[in-house]
């Protein structure tokens, strides 16, 4: 892509109105998230965005994805709703537990962006129940949702919200003088479960959905979904990076808890106890295949620009991401000692030695 066209990919991102976010790919969200790595974009800009990027759950149009729901095989049904409800989960924990953030943010500018954050994680939260009641007719909210799919199925997710993120915000709830608490708060919430586990999550299923052509409503208002995140995410960078800046000792703190969220993080990502009840990859269009390796560099090349933002040295961003990598290795090996069968990455392991060879 020329250098040229990406003020322009932004600019449609950050302008589409609601009806017009079907035709911006996450790709495009992607480079819009990018350019708030920048360090001009203040939390005053990233609350303008917010004002005129304001849109209406109940401006869905969900017939489309009605018809289409009816029409998808049970299988599919089963790994959609799964990935559906830890969405719905997450979407749930966030807006309980940003409050205490907002309350300790030393800074009028934070608070004021954070206020902003709490009625976007709870329109997400809508978005779920409308959807999940009317397309996928599971009425009575998220304790419905999490019965349709038992407890297993969300179990290593839970951990992450019910453990790390509740403890992280509730120690911020009493100690609000605590910066220390705070900046791990923001590092827990912002940058390691909405900048890494929710948005490899929400890529994963809107290629998917795209290139199948399956449910605009949903796809419509997930992307809007994702253009919030992507000024949440930038917030957090920015609330780091200036932390960092006044002192350089809270670099240190940003990285120990990196350090100490990758296992579970990963953990949750390959969530290796649960079988993948996936068509062998050989047998999917090229174009629908989702390779773990894609993902996995995905996801750690963008925490790893984000850290580097945030002021980190070289050499400790990539000390983490090696970190990083080394557990999905160990985690894909747990897996196929659990199950008994090969992990699919071990079919785009072959086909990239292949090339290679
Ligand atoms: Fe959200
Ligand atoms: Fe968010």
């Amino acid at each position: 892509m020329s250098q040229e066209a990406l003020p322009e990919i932004v600019r449609k991102v950050e302008e589409a109105p609601l009806e017009d976010l079907l035709r911006v790919s996450m790709d495009e969200v992607q480079i819009q998230m990018d350019s708030y790595l920048d360090p001009e974009v203040d939390s005053a800009s990233l609350y303008r965005r917010w004002e005129k990027q304001q849109w209406a759950v109940s401006d869905l149009d969900f017939s489309d994805d009605i018809r289409h729901w009816e029409t998808i095989s049970e299988g599919s049904r089963e790994v959609m709703r799964r990935t559906m409800t830890l969405f719905f989960i997450g979407e749930q924990a966030v807006t309980d537990t940003l409050g205490p953030i907002l309350h300790a943010a030393p800074h009028e500018d934070e608070r004021v962006f954070l206020a902003t954050q709490i009625a976007d994680e709870a329109r997400h939260t809508v978005f779920f129940h409308r959807f999940f009641d009317e397309v996928l007719q599971v009425h009575g909210g998220l304790r419905a949702a999490l019965e349709t799919v038992g407890p297993l199925a969300t179990a290593g997710f839970r951990r992450i919200f019910e453990t790390h993120l509740v403890d992280a915000t509730d120690l911020v709830r009493r100690e609000p003088d605590n910066r220390v608490a705070w900046v791990e708060a923001i590092v827990t919430y912002h940058l390691m479960i909405e900048g890494y586990l929710a948005l490899a999550g929400q890529r994963n299923l809107l290629r998917y959905l795209r290139g199948v052509g399956l449910m605009p409503g949903f796809t419509t208002g997930f992307t809007a979904v994702a253009r919030d995140e992507s000024r949440h995410i930038g917030f957090g960078v920015l609330a780091l990076r200036r932390r960092v800046h006044e002192d350089p000792e809270m670099g240190r703190v940003v990285a120990l808890k990196v350090l100490a969220l990758l296992e579970p993080i990963a953990l949750t990502a390959v969530n290796p106890d649960s079988r993948l009840n996936l068509p062998d990859p050989s047998t999917i269009q090229p174009g629908l295949r989702q390779s773990p390796i894609e993902l996995r560099e995905f996801a750690i090349g963008s925490l790893a620009r984000r850290l580097r933002s945030v002021g980190l040295s070289e050499s400790a961003v990539e000390e983490l991401a090696q970190g990083m990598r080394k557990i999905y290795e160990r985690l894909w090996d747990r897996y196929e000692e659990i199950h008994g069968v090969e992990h699919p990455v071990r079919w785009y392991q072959r086909q990239g030695a292949a090339a290679l060879a």
